[in-house]
Formats: structure tokens, sequence, C-alpha cells
């Protein structure tokens, strides 16, 4: 009998198609994980299980006694209930080195579109409203010289620090739980409490991973500390932000606008006020989403998984 794989949101199916001679792979997607009975079937048998945010927790890890591994097709592993996994000798990897470039083009790109309001002066043109030259109604912000503060100055925060200090010229301030020396050095970033980098930046960008600690970090408090002329981004999780302050902040004028990857609940909602502000710039959780990088996480978090699955230790293991 073939060993059991289970792929849960996993787009790139071909990636997998050299698997299926040894192993039976069960796709599953669009699904509710805690209530689909034939997912609930497949964890009985499933050795391995690959795929995108599955809350992979107590509920599920017991309906799976014959599981060996979860190997998340992304860098953030917050899905992982980690300490449960462990208990249970299940590993869990993640895919980190290979869309870091890419993740950050996109989150920078929507600073950038913030900042020049591309998004509405894009509407302006296709709705017929481009009739004379423009005035100060359509005016917006710069972004080269100024101050950007990257909370979360991990491998995605440095390479968004790369393009913001040599390609526009900007100061980078940063705050992290330890102190990244190479971009201190690379980029002239400079190490901030958080309270100051709210205070001064005129971007404040989020790329921390969510953790008991950076869950709802920025909130009422942290809003009302910024500038009212700074835009806020979030390219980490929905989570590290109180949403509610965040519409507050936007509507009170405590912040000029907000550039959004995340959400607390994803897909998000079509009634979440954050959709109705002109000066939010939204894009689905796309960091990674090229055909390059998306390609790279699927053949990287595949070979995680087949060593987990043949008693191997694989490279990307995040168990503590
Ligand atoms: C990641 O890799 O963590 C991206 O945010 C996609 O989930």
């Amino acid at each position: 009998m073939k060993r059991k794989i289970i792929a849960y949101n996993f787009v790139l199916t071909e990636v997998l198609e050299p698997l299926k001679d040894e192993y039976d792979v069960e796709f599953f997607e669009k699904i509710n994980p805690k209530t689909d009975q034939a997912f609930i079937n497949a964890l009985q048998d499933a050795e391995g299980i690959i795929g995108l945010a599955l809350p992979a927790d107590a509920e599920l890890l017991d309906r799976a006694p014959n599981l060996k591994i979860v190997s998340n097709n992304s860098t953030g592993y917050n899905n992982l209930s980690l300490d449960e996994m462990t208990k249970r000798g299940v590993m869990g990897t993640n895919t980190p080195g290979v869309l870091e470039g890419t993740t950050a083009d996109a989150i920078f790109g929507i600073l950038l579109a913030a900042a020049r309001r591309i998004p509405e002066m894009d509407q302006f043109v296709k709705n017929g409203n481009w009739q004379h030259h423009l005035t100060t109604e359509q005016f917006a912000v710069d972004v080269h010289h100024k101050t950007l503060g990257i909370i979360g100055m991990g491998k995605i925060g440095s390479e968004i620090a790369k393009r913001g200090h040599c390609g526009f010229d900007m100061n980078i301030l940063y705050h992290n739980r330890s102190r990244n020396i190479e971009a201190e050095e690379k980029y002239h970033a400079e190490y901030c409490d958080l309270d100051n980098l709210l205070k001064k930046s005129d971007f404040v960008l989020l790329m921390t991973p969510l953790t008991q600690e950076t869950e709802n970090l920025i909130g009422e408090r942290e809003f009302k500390l910024m500038k009212n002329s700074a835009i806020f981004v979030n390219g980490s999780r929905g989570k590290t932000v109180d949403e509610a302050a965040l519409i507050e902040a936007l509507k009170n004028n405590e912040i000029y606008g907000a550039a959004l990857d995340v959400y607390q609940i994803e897909p998000v909602k079509m009634n979440n006020p954050l959709l109705q502000f002109p000066n939010v710039v939204t894009t689905p959780h796309l960091g990674s989403a090229t055909f390059e990088t998306e390609e790279k996480m699927a053949k990287l978090a595949m070979e995680n998984l087949l060593d987990g699955l043949n008693g191997k230790r694989p490279k990307n293991l995040v168990n503590p």
C-alpha cells in the first residue's frame, strides 16, 4: 500500500507529480479542515502534509496518529502549534531563503502605491476624470529621502531596507528582537526602540512574524504615536495589528494612509471598513506570488516533506 500525503491549498500540483509512484497524494482546497469529512478521514492515515496555512493544532494532530511532518509552503509558520507537534514527534518546516526578494518587491510596491496614490489615480484616469492639469487634490507625498521604520528586520525586512536605502536614499530605522548588524552596516539602518521608531518614521512598515509577542503589536496607542503624515504598511500577518484601531486612526486622520497585504481574516470580508478608505491600498496576501518564486517554494516544501517522511532532519525544521 502506498504511503499517504495530504496536499492542502497547494496550488502548483505538478510539482508533486514525481511523488505519485510511491505516495498516494490527496489534494484538498477550499474546505474547512475542522469539519470536512473526507479531509478528516484522510488524516487518519496521512504521514505527511504539505500546504499553506493549515492550522496544525491539537485537534488536527489527534486526528492524525501517523503524521510525521507538516511541510508549510510559506516562510511564516504561525499556523503550526509547535509545542503540540513536538509533543507528538511531528516535525514542522517552512520555506525561507527563496522568497525574500520577491516579497520585498511586493511590499515596497504597495508602499510606493500608497504614497503616490497610484490605484486612486489609475481610477481617476479610467473614470474619465483627467480633464485638466492636476490640482492639489491629486497631489501625493514623496518616498525618496524619507524615513522608513521597519519593525521586524529579518531577511525580508533587510531586503526592504536595501530597496529603501540603495534605491530611494531613505533613512532606515528598525526595531527587532536582536540587532541586525549586517543591515546596520550595509543599509545604514539605525536600531530604535518601538516608540521612537513610530514617532520618527514617515513609513511604518511591519514585517515581523506573528507570535504571542507580536499579536496586536500595533494598536490605538501605537497609531497615536505615529506622525499624521505617516503611511502604515503591513506585510506581516493581519493579527499583528488591531484592525479596529487602524480603522479609527484612518477615520480620525491620525495617519495619512495605509498599505495592507494581510488581514486578520483572509480572504478579507467585503464588509471590512478598511476596504472603503481611498487612502488604503490593498493586495490579497501576494508577497511571494510570482511564478518563479512559488515554484522554488513548492520544490523546497517538497524536499522538506520527503526528508521528514524518510527519517532525515529536514533543512528547514522549525520545531524548537
Ligand atoms: C509566507 O511565506 O509566509 C507568505 O506570507 C505566504 O504565506
